[in-house]
Order: C-alpha cells, then structure tokens, then sequence
C-alpha cells in the first residue's frame, strides 16, 4: 500500500465502522468538484490496525476514500443520496455537509460530500448515534421471515455478556439474528437515553470505541467529559449548537417526513474554542409513507416507525448541562 498522500484533515473515519481495507489514494474524479481549498504535508499511520488513522489525519473504513478540494467520498448508498439531495433544500442544510453529487472511481460509485474537518486545528471528534434504536422496522421482519440460527452472532454476545444466551441458545450454541439485533441495543445507553457514544478521537491520542457498554448517564457523562476534557467553554458551544439543531428540527420538512435511524452527530471541536455538530450518516433514513407521522419522541412499538430522535436529543442536552453543574 503507497503510504504518501495528501493530507487531509480527517481523523475519525474509522472511529466506529471500522471495517478495515483502507484506500489511501488519491482519486480521479469524473464529476465538478467544489472550490474548497485542502492542505497537504507528509502523514505516518499510527498505532492499532482496530483503528486506522494517521497523524493529523484520516480514518478510512473500506467505505470512504479522500476526495479532491476538500471532499470526501463514501460508497453509494442510493437511499443516502436521495437524502442528501432533499436535505441540500431543507432548512436542516446547515447541519448536514454539503453534498456535491456522485462521482465514480475504480467501477466504484461514491457520494460526494464535504470534508467536515477542514476547518479545524488537530479536531476533537466525536460520533454519536441519535435514536432508541440503530435497526428498521423491515430488518427486523426480514430476519425474522428468515430465521436462522447464528453461530457468530452468539459468540458476539457470549464475549460481551456469557449469561446472555437462553438456556435453548446456550444448546444450540446460535442465536437469531431478530433476538441479536435486539439485545445489542440494550447494552448501550440507545434504549435507555436514545443516544449512544459510537466512539471518539482526540488530537494525539488513540481512537477511543469501547463505549458498547456504556449506558448508565454517570457513564455518559464520563465518557464526555474525557472527551470535552472538562472543558466547560466547549460544553457551553455543543448545548448551543444542539439547542439550534432541535429548533431547526421542528421546522424541517425533512424530518416530518422521515424515519431516521442509525444517524450520527458528529461533534467537532479544537483548542481555538469552535465547536460544531453536524447530522451524518444517512444510510438507514428512510421516507415514510404519504401522511404517515411520527413525532420522533413516542416509544417506539414495532409498527408505529418511532425513532426516538428527539427523545434522545433531549437527553443529550440534559446531561451536557447536567456537566456544566458537576
Ligand atoms: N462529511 C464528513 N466529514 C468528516 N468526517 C466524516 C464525514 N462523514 C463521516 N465522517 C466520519 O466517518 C465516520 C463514519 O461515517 P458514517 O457516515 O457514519 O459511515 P458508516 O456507515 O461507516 O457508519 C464518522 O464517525 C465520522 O468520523
Ligand atoms: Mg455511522
């Protein structure tokens, strides 16, 4: 693998996903490309295959390659194109990154959109899935019309929790996927305060992932503190940026009209004091149905589509300002 490119000011692609296979080159385009600016210098890999990123710069799972002017490729997904292209007209646009079309590259098609890290100095970033839970409604059903028993998915939950299994599962030593998807949720903070650290990276230090256990808001707020490194300046930007997104929210046409789950906000700072966040991630967000209505904070039962978005939201806001009292 040729280990010089341009350098990118990226790191946390692999925060979460981390999939492997990374694509390190640089890319031939064959649609417009924004006029942004992006720097360059000299880059070494560092540290742990588990999670790929390199100095002052870029994380990539096998999903994303390095685009050209400050961009960023990742793979198609046709549902998150279709998002992009409604949200580049909705009054959520300025939370999102800019979305600048598709673009091919080795037979491989990708969305193209903007690199989130340009304008930060050595970034703190951290991913945060939103929602009660990280799996459509059509997941589940369709594991279930296929229910087969899964090897690997038990040995997933055994090392997490070796009690977990049923007395029948322990048997057959395989667990449903349905039964899977379902307990994983648990674990984490998703079910219980709608959002879950996905993981998070700070200047020089390793990518930090270890949160699939991490629910209880004492834990959260751990987690975040370590994160904002008791910052309260930056605490103070995030609840700002937050308060506007979830005004914004209620406004948008987007949101009315969409199931979103598996989103992420990516929350981005740096020693200058600027703090940002941003909706990612839009691979699982899907249209509902004409006049279908969900007011994102509702339990969800299976069948009413509830996403928990804005009960998780809430949550998030309550426990960054909970930290500013500690
Ligand atoms: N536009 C962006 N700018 C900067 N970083 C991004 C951007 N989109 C995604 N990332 C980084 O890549 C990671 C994975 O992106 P995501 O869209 O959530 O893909 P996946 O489907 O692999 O979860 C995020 O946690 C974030 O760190
Ligand atoms: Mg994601």
């Amino acid at each position: 693998m040729a280990l010089k490119i341009p350098v990118f000011t990226c790191p946390l692609y692999c925060l979460l996903s981390c999939r492997g296979g990374s694509s390190l080159s640089k890319n031939s385009q064959t649609s417009h490309t924004p006029d942004m600016s992006s720097s360059s210098s000299g880059w070494t890999p560092r540290h742990s295959q588990l999670c790929m990123y390199f100095d002052n710069i870029v994380l990539f799972t096998g999903s994303f390659q390095v685009g050209e002017h400050g961009t960023l490729l990742k793979k198609f997904c046709k549902g998150e194109q279709q998002c992009y292209l409604k949200l580049m007209k909705d009054s959520l646009r300025p939370f999102v990154p800019a979305y600048h079309g598709v673009v091919q590259k080795d037979n491989q098609d990708y969305n193209m959109m903007e690199n989130l890290l340009n304008n930060f100095n050595s970034p703190y970033i951290m991913d945060c899935k939103i929602g009660s839970r990280t799996y459509l409604e059509n997941e589940l059903q369709l594991a279930r019309e296929r229910p087969q028993p899964r090897q690997d998915m038990f040995e997933k939950m055994v090392a997490v929790d070796p009690g977990a299994p049923t007395a029948e599962e322990q048997a057959q030593k395989a667990v449903l996927k349905s039964r899977y998807m379902q307990w994983r949720e648990t674990l984490s903070s998703t079910t219980t305060l709608g959002f879950r650290i996905e993981g998070f990276k700070k200047p020089n230090e390793d990518c930090q992932t270890n949160f699939k256990k991490t629910k209880s808001k004492e834990q959260v707020i751990k987690a975040l503190s370590d994160f904002v490194e008791s910052n309260t300046q930056i605490v103070w930007g995030y609840l700002r940026q937050l308060r506007q997104l979830r005004q914004v929210l209620e406004t948008s046409d987007f949101f009315k009209t969409h199931e979103v789950v598996g989103s992420s906000l990516l929350f981005v700072h740096d020693c200058s004091g600027k703090a940002r966040v941003w909706m990612i991630d839009f691979a699982k967000t899907v249209t509902l149905p004409p006049h279908f209505r969900v007011d994102h904070q509702s339990p969800w039962v299976e069948g009413n589509r509830e996403d928990g978005y804005l009960w998780g939201l809430d949550n998030l806001i309550d426990v960054l300002t909970n930290m500013l009292h500690y």
